[in-house]
């Protein structure tokens, strides 16, 4: 017998009954459901507006192979009335395979473990409950830069090499890609979760932004992170705040044109990070290239003994960049968001067509996003990738980078190609 962990989630019909119901065909299927974790309501993720769910984890034991097990879940799927419509609808049962005996399995329909469990507390609250000993090694949360202080130290007495990774929270894949990147560098690995206040705009998002620090200590822990530095404002800011990085001319453009003084916000934040968390490697996401750009800048010219990695963007299944910010678009906006990736694909095949004309590729780009309702754009850009620099001519290590708002959420995406 194999021990399985499955997802089970309602949000049409009965959904307890729903279940209630699964359970039972499961049995008749003559698989062992040896525990079920306690039902939770969950928003759904993704999709057209629809009802909330019921979730909850079971633990099985079977004698199925993978592929035989995922047939008889979608047989009881089927027999509970379930119809696949479009991706992420509402449904009356969905059951996934999370877990198969610690096995790794990726064929063309299934992929076990399931890939996005780890970005889900749906998932992770009920299975933290029934299998609790899969969660045992704890990321510490570390919330004064005292203590922070003395745990640096320790590490360093103990020669460990550490690995950062600074996040505003509301984490996703692709800052838990960052995570998994120093994992694998690194002896410790580090991650900061701070809205940092300095770099929003007076106007700006920094009351909404999505905060959930217990979502993020799941994740974060699922992720393997050791410590998770969480500061109140106060612990970096005092009051009368002074001192401040800002790199000229580079973060007065692209984003920074929209938003002034945010990469000087950054900048200061960043840099107050790396004095506290003292990393050998930090990570950084080419979503936010100019950032990355400019965190590179600063410890080149302040002289911080740290290695900056830039991680490729990483995208939901259709193509849309990952932001915790994707949390704020309504259906129709979620659909529009869609253009700014799909603009990025255009520009990329026109330039391997041999296209040159920045003009030309501009205006096919600004065509696909102003069919769009909810768009407005903010600017589509063609920079040298490394001097952020506007561009005469599409030639060297180009940084092709646009953002977009969709309703009141602005979004950005880019791409980068060497061009000979
Ligand atoms: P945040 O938006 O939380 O992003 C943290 C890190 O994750 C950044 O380096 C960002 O580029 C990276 N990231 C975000 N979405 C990504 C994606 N889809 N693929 C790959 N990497 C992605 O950026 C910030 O926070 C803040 O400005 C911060 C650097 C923490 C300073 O406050």
């Amino acid at each position: 017998m194999t021990k399985c962990y499955l997802g089970i989630g309602s949000n049409l019909g009965n959904r307890r009954e729903n279940i209630r119901r699964a359970v039972e065909f499961l049995k008749e299927a003559r698989i062992k459901v040896k525990k079920i974790s306690t039902i939770i309501e969950t928003e759904p993720v993704g999709g057209p507006p629809q009802g909330k769910f019921l979730n909850a984890v079971l633990e099985i034991n079977t004698n199925l192979k993978p592929r035989a097990l995922l047939d008889t879940l979608k047989s009881i799927e089927e027999k509970l009335g379930r119809k696949r419509t479009v991706r992420f609808g509402p449904r009356t049962m969905d059951l996934d395979i999370l877990l198969y005996d610690g096995k790794n399995i990726k064929t063309k329909d299934l992929i076990v473990p399931h890939p996005r469990m780890h970005q889900r507390d749906f998932v992770l609250r009920p299975l933290k409950e029934i299998a609790p000993k899969m969660f045992k090694q704890e990321a510490r949360l570390v919330k004064t830069i005292k203590e922070m202080n003395k745990l640096v130290k320790q590490l360093r007495r103990q020669d460990k090499s550490i690995g950062f990774v600074p996040t505003m929270g509301y984490l996703h894949e692709g800052h838990l890609s960052l995570i998994r990147q120093s994992k694998k560098d690194c002896d410790v690995s580090i991650i900061s979760i701070f809205v940092n206040p300095i770099q929003f705009g007076p106007r700006e998002d920094y009351r909404q932004y999505p905060r959930d620090l217990k979502r993020d200590m799941l994740l974060a822990k699922s992720a393997g992170v050791d410590i998770v530095f969480c500061p109140e404002d106060k612990e970096m800011y005092s009051k009368e705040h002074l001192t401040y990085v800002n790199v000229e001319r580079m973060g007065n453009v692209l984003c920074g044109v929209t938003r002034p003084g945010h990469f000087k916000g950054v900048a200061t934040g960043v840099a107050k990070l790396f004095n506290i968390v003292e990393p050998d490697i930090a990570y950084f996401g080419q979503k936010d290239a100019q950032q990355a750009r400019i965190i590179e800048k600063i410890t080149e010219e302040l002289n911080y003994q740290i290695k900056i990695k830039v991680m490729p963007i990483v995208r939901e299944k259709d193509g849309l960049a990952m932001s915790s910010r994707n949390k704020y678009l309504s259906f129709q906006e979620r659909k529009d968001a869609l253009s700014l990736s799909e603009t990025l694909v255009k520009a990329s095949d026109m330039i391997k067509n041999g296209q040159r004309s920045i003009n030309v590729i501009q205006a096919a780009m600004r065509e696909i996003i102003e069919r769009r309702k909810t768009a407005k754009i903010d600017y589509i850009s063609f920079m040298d990738a490394d001097n952020l620099t506007p561009l005469k001519e599409i030639k060297g290590k180009v940084l092709i980078a646009v953002a977009t708002w969709f309703g009141t959420t602005r979004l950005i995406d880019n791409v980068i190609l060497q061009v000979r």
